[in-house]
């Protein structure tokens, strides 16, 4: 199906791997999916990790993402990382408003947006996550929330820096669970965030920007999931942590 984007598989390690479990990772991917451009395909280490993996995977067409940065430049924030460390580290991408930093360290909708702001000012391109929880779909509230994260996350921003941006749909109820939302309720809700950003920016910028499917995505689904008319990619959890089962999953998306 021509959807005229690009997709874009990323791996999101979250806190996993030490620095030579990273490099083995990633050594391993580099020999599979080293020249592979008919989609991006982009790892997400922890910090701790990103130098090594930059430097394994600099010949590659592979690119490396952050999981979280700061919304300052610099200064006194101890623990904290800026946008420009990481562009130092040769990192492209920074995914913002995970729901695990929502629900764990409280991020709000206004918090994710000035750390997109700041990501953009830097040269990322930022991978900003939406997604109810199995409460709020149960209630009915999906496109609601999703609506309101959009809302507040994206506050502020032009067409043209939205374009360079990535959009993630994560279903809370669907990520680490083994309980992937069926293509036809992953398609319904991406359909929904490309009819939002249509109202809220243009056609040419919901035409343009990139959504990823985020939840359980495993080799055996991302066919059909990546196969629906407005998902443009995955944001994979667990089985990015495995070589052979990533690279399935981005052999199986092409
Ligand atoms: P799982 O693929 O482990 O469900 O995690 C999804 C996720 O949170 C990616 O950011």
């Amino acid at each position: 199906m021509d959807k005229q984007r690009k997709l874009i598989i990323a791996g999101n390690w979250k806190m996993n791997k030490t620095v030579p479990d990273a490099v083995e990772l990633a050594s391993q991917l580099q020999t599979d999916l080293g020249k592979v451009t008919e989609l991006d395909v982009v790892v997400c280490p922890p910090f701790t990790a990103l130098s090594e993996v930059s430097r394994v995977l600099r010949a590659s067409t592979m690119r490396v993402g952050a999981q979280n940065m700061s919304e300052h430049p610099y200064g006194a924030f101890t623990g904290e990382i800026a946008a420009g460390m990481l562009k130092d580290l040769l990192v492209r991408y920074v995914i913002l408003g995970h729901s695990e930093r929502r629900q764990f360290q409280n991020e709000t909708d206004a918090l994710v947006n000035a750390k997109m702001k700041a990501a953009l000012a830097a040269g990322l391109k930022p991978i900003v996550c939406v997604g109810e929880t199995f409460s709020q779909r149960e209630a009915g509230q999906t496109e609601q929330i999703v609506g309101d994260q959009l809302t507040g996350s994206l506050a502020g921003l032009d067409a043209e820096p939205m374009q360079e941006s990535i959009l993630a749909y994560e279903p809370v109820w669907a990520i680490g669970t083994g309980r992937t939302a069926t293509p036809e309720q992953a398609q319904q809700v991406h359909a929904f965030i490309r009819g939002w950003l249509s109202r809220r920016f243009d056609d040419t910028t919901a035409r343009r920007v990139r959504i990823q499917y985020g939840g359980s995505v495993k080799p055996g689904n991302a066919r059909e999931l990546m196969g629906q008319p407005d998902i443009d990619g995955a944001l994979v959890g667990g089985a990015s942590l495995d070589a052979h089962t990533f690279i399935e999953i981005v052999r199986n998306s092409l």
